[in-house]
């Protein structure tokens, strides 16, 4: 079984282990799965290229690892513990058997509608269990998955289909959510019709029943064509190094891009992070409410707590229906252990007032988890109190789409906690700061720029169709460096406090955005000259989106901003939608006209007081206009 640390002494000595023979240190980790053949090397890895390589030549199969492994002695334990949407509804538990007989169904339909090993196959589903079934049915037949989380628009998902080139479309007919069923099924034949030529099928499970428009040639229904399918399918023999999935995240620049993980070096992290992350016991509870849309769903609702054997509670629906309460209701019904969230809901949640929790039995709680955006001291001691009655450490754990995984993160009862601080990297990480130099910032009390100097097991391998794209972003800013694009400070005692994006990435409710797609599609409405996006400080979203727009012809008004946000949504998604929008004449920019960022985003957080000099500008003058009619 993966190591699971016991105490401090345990974690010094495990982090020494894998500073001074990495190789070593993940071997001893990998060696505790399955492999179907063993691997020859344990890492080659060159960060100029980039090429990383973990488990070379090893054979395997990450779901034979998440299911098969645990029927001997836990056929019987429950798996999947899924909570729908409705609280009237009845909770649907699939232990590790019947998991498996799922997936095995689900993997052998999927093969017979023409999938193979190495197709990309799209998802736009809601948290049904069968998402997580279909999930792992492609991991299973070595098809690479692709989730699209439900809420991006058909012009967001075609974009992804296309990216990806993928052959099949797995979506549901309609999506609960709260009292609302949103059409799913609409919005995959919309993006059916904007592109995806490459689809084939377009397979859809019934989720409410609901009529939906068929398309005769390529739409198939699940029920149809997985329920009477056999439930043995043997897992196909995968490389250690095959591709296991891509997960669109947003950038700086350009289009969304499709982070790749492979499947021995991401199964064998997302465990190893798991089991010591939450500190799961036999036996334990776990949830994260995270949709698998997400890289946190992924790691750590599907993959990381199965390998674990754990139980992984998987939620429908939202935290305020049928109110507040949800997700305390949740904890209490189910004796939740563990209980992972974001920033953003916890705000969203202590905005409610303490008398909601206060009305739950929270006392089954051991560890509480925070994850996607800094978590404010305010929220964070909230959190302790009231939901963990400071009995429950809080993990505020920093990771990102590209790492696979947690990596700097508090041991609950092993490493201390402390407000805002994601503190300790795991064993394998090697989080240094640096300054723009690059230059390695070695003692405490330093802010700087956050970069990994050797790679663990589930580092991205590169950016799907565009490695030159992964190269310049993660691996050129800084010589032998992976670079996060976060901002970070080490405090007098070595822990780190991730600051945020250094980037043009936002973060709004945990969700990463490009500040530069948001322009894009607001460039979109016709009357829009040009416009710029930046964040400023939301109190409930942690970032929200300030546009500042130059237009021609049309009246400025409220219903000038509907139409413009209404194009993000078209483009985008409702989660990109501007929270604000000012009309601009000018944008400040420099000689060689490029965009003063900086100081729109002193304008939009009403911090420009502190715009410094601004004489160099092309136009100077702009900035008084902008100050004046700022929405602050
Ligand atoms: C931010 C989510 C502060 C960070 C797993 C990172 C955090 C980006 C934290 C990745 C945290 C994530 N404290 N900031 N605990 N966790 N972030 O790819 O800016 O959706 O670069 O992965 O979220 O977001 P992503």
């Amino acid at each position: 079984m993966t190591t699971q640390i016991r105490d401090l002494d345990h974690y010094k000595e495990l982090y020494r282990q894998s500073v001074e023979s990495p190789e070593q240190f993940w071997d001893k980790e990998a060696k505790t799965f399955t492999w179907f053949k063993a691997y020859d090397e344990v890492c080659t890895w060159d960060f100029e290229k980039p090429a990383v390589k973990w488990f070379l030549n090893g054979k395997m199969n990450i779901t034979y690892n998440c299911i098969d492994r645990h029927l001997a002695d836990k056929a019987d334990q429950v798996a999947i513990l899924w909570e729908p949407n409705d609280p009237k509804d009845e909770a649907v538990r699939y232990t590790y058997q019947e998991l498996h007989d799922e997936v095995c169904k689900c993997a052998n339909g999927l093969k017979a509608l023409g999938i193979e090993k190495g197709d990309r196959v799209v998802f736009y589903m809601p948290m049904v269990a069968e998402l997580a079934i279909a999930v792992l049915a492609c991991a299973r037949i070595g098809a690479v998955h692709s989730v699209v989380f439900a809420g991006f628009s058909a012009q967001a998902l075609a974009d992804r289909v296309d990216d990806a080139k993928a052959k099949m479309i797995i979506c549901s007919d309609f999506n609960k959510r709260g009292a609302k069923n949103i059409a799913v099924k609409e919005v995959v034949d919309q993006a059916m019709n904007i592109g995806c030529k490459s689809v084939e099928t377009v397979l859809v499970h019934q989720n409410t029943g609901a009529e939906v428009t068929w398309n005769t040639e390529k739409d198939k229904w699940w029920h149809k064509e997985i329920n009477h399918q056999s439930t043995i399918c043997a897992p196909e023999e995968m490389d250690a190094e095959d591709m296991l999935f891509i997960l669109y995240t947003s950038g700086s620049t350009g289009k969304p891009k499709g982070v790749v993980h492979t499947c021995g070096g991401y199964m064998v992290y997302t465990c190893f992070t798991f089991k010591n992350v939450f500190q799961y016991q036999p036996g334990d509870i776990y949830w994260c409410t995270a949709d698998i849309g997400w890289i946190t769903g992924h790691s750590y609702i599907v993959y990381g707590p199965l390998l674990a054997g754990a139980t992984t509670l998987m939620f429908e629906g939202v935290p305020t229906f049928p109110d507040a309460g949800r997700f305390w209701e949740i904890c209490e019904k189910h004796k939740v252990n563990q209980f992972y969230t974001a920033p953003t809901a916890i705000r969203a949640l202590m905005a409610c007032g303490d008398d909601i929790p206060n009305k739950y039995d929270l006392s089954s709680i051991k560890v509480l988890g925070s994850v996607g955006e800094p978590i404010n001291e305010e929220a964070w001691h909230w959190y302790d109190k009231k939901i963990g009655k400071g009995n429950a450490p809080i993990v505020d754990t920093w990771w990102q789409t590209e790492t696979g995984g947690i990596m700097i993160t508090p041991l609950p009862g092993i490493t201390d906690t402390k407000p805002t601080f994601a503190s300790y990297p795991m064993p394998g990480i090697q989080a240094v700061l640096v300054n723009s130099e690059g230059q390695e910032l070695k003692e405490n009390n330093v802010e700087g720029l956050l970069c990994i100097k050797h790679p663990w097991p589930s580092i991205l391998r590169t950016t799907y169709g565009d490695h030159e794209r992964c190269r310049q972003v993660y691996f050129s800013p800084f010589k032998g460096m992976y670079f996060t694009g976060d901002g970070a400070r080490r405090d007098e005692d070595g822990r780190i406090r991730v600051i945020g994006r250094v980037d043009d990435v936002i973060n709004v409710s945990g969700h990463r955005m490009g500040t530069a797609e948001v322009e894009n599609a607001i460039n979109e409405h016709p009357q829009v000259i040009e416009s710029a996006v930046v964040g400023y400080p939301h109190e409930i979203k942690g970032q929200g989106i300030y546009a500042y727009v130059i237009s021609q012809g049309k009246a400025l008004d409220d219903a000038f901003r509907k139409e413009i946000s209404d194009v993000v949504r078209r483009e985008i998604g409702p989660i990109a939608k501007p929270d604000k929008i000012q009309f601009v004449t000018g944008l400040p920019k420099t000689r060689s006209g490029k965009i003063m960022r900086r100081i729109l985003r002193k304008i939009a957080s009403n911090d420009a007081a502190n715009l410094g000099d601004v004489s160099t500008l092309l136009n100077p003058d702009v900035v008084e206009e902008l100050k004046k009619s700022a929405l602050v």
